[in-house]
């Protein structure tokens, strides 16, 4: 197959041998070797790009990408970075000034995340830089840097226009190919009903480590990058219709106003690189029992629509979920969307990581405690890394339903949660741990409701 993007402002039209290969592993491949390998899962930064689309420009782990991820889209590493005759970017000269950078291995990344930030005029720079591990500068000059170049003005040479989509040539299409890229969602269901063993492939933020850490041939795949239609929010009258294919980072931006406990939850999702590429579709449909979208999802009562050619079902999002790498899902069938209230006031979210940022969930809770005159009325709590599936706390929640909302009738009802779950325990957390910070988020959720003030919240 034959895919056509913009490297560094030059349209490449590229053969593609092989549809896994990383992104990363072809720019080094072709010289381009500014842009660092460093874990090769995630985790560290150092092969941040910029890609645009459509959508806007954003900051990319290459490591995660695979090559079909790029076609017409605008890809920019750091060798594009600087201008034309080697003019540096304002955050290269305030990286300079600054001292920002020592051994300078994470720096081209650092570079990339801050150019995508500067060009988009994002200023959340903690957040923004997360996902970028330096091992001896320390962080503070690399965020005074990039305070400093926050008013400089975006080089011209910086604004990728993406390619008018270019024809996607049969041999992509072919039902021989093993690479499939659906323009559509109703192209992937006819597909995918010929083809139900092949891999679909949205963000590739758990895929890609399936080929870049267990060496696993993926056969024939679908990238599902090109589905607009599955890339929607639509507010629906009783509350949003979100398609498989929107991003962690879209989500949340579009969660800020009606689900805010929702929203703040994925600002702690990965990192900006992460959520820039990965989908809700798939962080659901790789059934992790430590996924963080799935329990505040349940808690809300999300519901769940699958596709199999033109058949749609909807089941609510808990029942998905069947036991450990066990979804209720046939072959040829996908996720096409989940829906959303148009608002859940009650709810809360409570994500526990060894790390505040960048990192997986130990614990994360999803608690709705609705009251009614003082009592808990319908309370839905939902528990991620409590057991092998994303889980409803059942027996807690009868155990709540009707009682007053007081640290007294809580206490009273906790020891039920020990019906619900018997977690494990693995180098994140032991089971003991877990019970008991699962247990400890129904009394900070009433300490806030009674107005304590989180610790997260306490500026400097
Ligand atoms: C460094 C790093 C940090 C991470 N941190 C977090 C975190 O904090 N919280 C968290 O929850 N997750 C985290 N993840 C995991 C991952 O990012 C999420 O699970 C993500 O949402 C997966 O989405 P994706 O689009 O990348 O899926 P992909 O990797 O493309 O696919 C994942 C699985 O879903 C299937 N799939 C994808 N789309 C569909 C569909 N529409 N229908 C049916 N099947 C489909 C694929 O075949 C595959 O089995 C992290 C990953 C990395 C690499
Ligand atoms: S090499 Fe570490 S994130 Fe890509
Ligand atoms: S400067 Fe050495 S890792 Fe950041």
């Amino acid at each position: 197959m034959q895919i056509t993007f913009l490297l560094n402002g030059e349209t490449r039209v590229v053969t593609v041998n092989d549809p896994t290969q990383s992104v990363l592993d072809w720019l080094r491949g072709e010289g381009l070797t500014g842009t660092k390998e460093g874990c090769n899962e995630g985790d560290c930064g150092a092969c941040s790009v910029i890609v645009t689309d459509e959508t806007g420009a954003k900051p990319l782990n290459a490591c995660l990408m695979m090559l079909p991820h790029l076609h017409g889209r605008a890809l920019r590493t750091v060798e594009g970075i600087a201008g034309p005759q080697g003019a540096l970017h304002p955050v290269q000269e305030a990286m300079i000034a600054h001292h920002g950078s020592q051994c300078g291995f994470c720096t081209p990344g650092f570079i990339a995340s801050m150019a995508a930030a500067h060009l988009n005029g994002r200023k959340d720079h903690d957040d923004l830089l997360a996902g970028n591990l330096c091992r001896c500068t320390g962080y503070a000059p690399i965020i005074r840097a990039a305070k400093a170049a926050e008013e400089a003005p975006v080089p011209d040479w910086m604004r990728d226009t993406p390619l008018q989509m270019p024809e996607i040539s049969s041999g992509v299409r072919g039902q021989t190919a093993p690479t499939f890229l659906p323009q559509s969602a109703d192209d992937l269901a006819e597909w995918y009903l010929a083809h139900p063993e092949a891999t679909l492939i949205a963000g590739a933020t758990d895929v890609g480590l399936w080929v870049t850490k267990q060496l696993r041939e993926l056969g024939e795949v679908a990238f599902l990058g090109q589905c607009r239609d599955l890339q929607r929010i639509e507010e629906t009258a009783d509350g949003f219709a979100i398609g498989a294919g929107v991003t962690i980072a879209a989500l949340r931006a579009a969660m800020a106003t009606p689900h805010p406990a929702f929203a703040e939850l994925l600002r702690r999702f990965a990192s900006e690189q992460v959520r820039q590429a990965a989908t809700i579709g798939g962080n659901i449909a790789n059934g992790s029992p430590i996924g963080d979208g799935a329990p505040a999802l349940i808690a809300m009562g999300g519901r769940l629509t699958l596709r199999k050619g033109a058949a749609r079902r909807t089941i609510p999002l808990e029942a998905f979920f069947l036991e450990y790498g066990k979804q209720d899902r046939a072959p040829g069938e996908f996720v096409e969307s989940v829906t959303l209230p148009k608002s859940a006031p009650a709810l809360t979210c409570y994500k526990l990581s060894k790390r505040f940022d960048q990192d997986i969930s130990a614990v994360c809770g999803a608690l709705s405690i609705p009251r009614e005159e003082g009592r808990i009325r319908a309370p839905r709590l939902a528990f991620g890394g409590m057991a092998g599936i994303p889980k409803r706390a059942a027996a807690l929640e009868a155990a709540l339903d009707g009682q007053p909302f007081t640290e007294a009738a809580i206490t009273a009802a906790l020891p039920a949660l020990e019906d619900d779950f018997t977690p494990l325990s693995d180098m994140r957390a032991s089971a003991r741990y877990r019970m008991e910070a699962a247990k400890a988020m129904l009394i900070r959720y009433l300490r806030e409701a009674e107005g304590a003030q989180s610790i997260l919240e306490v500026q400097p």
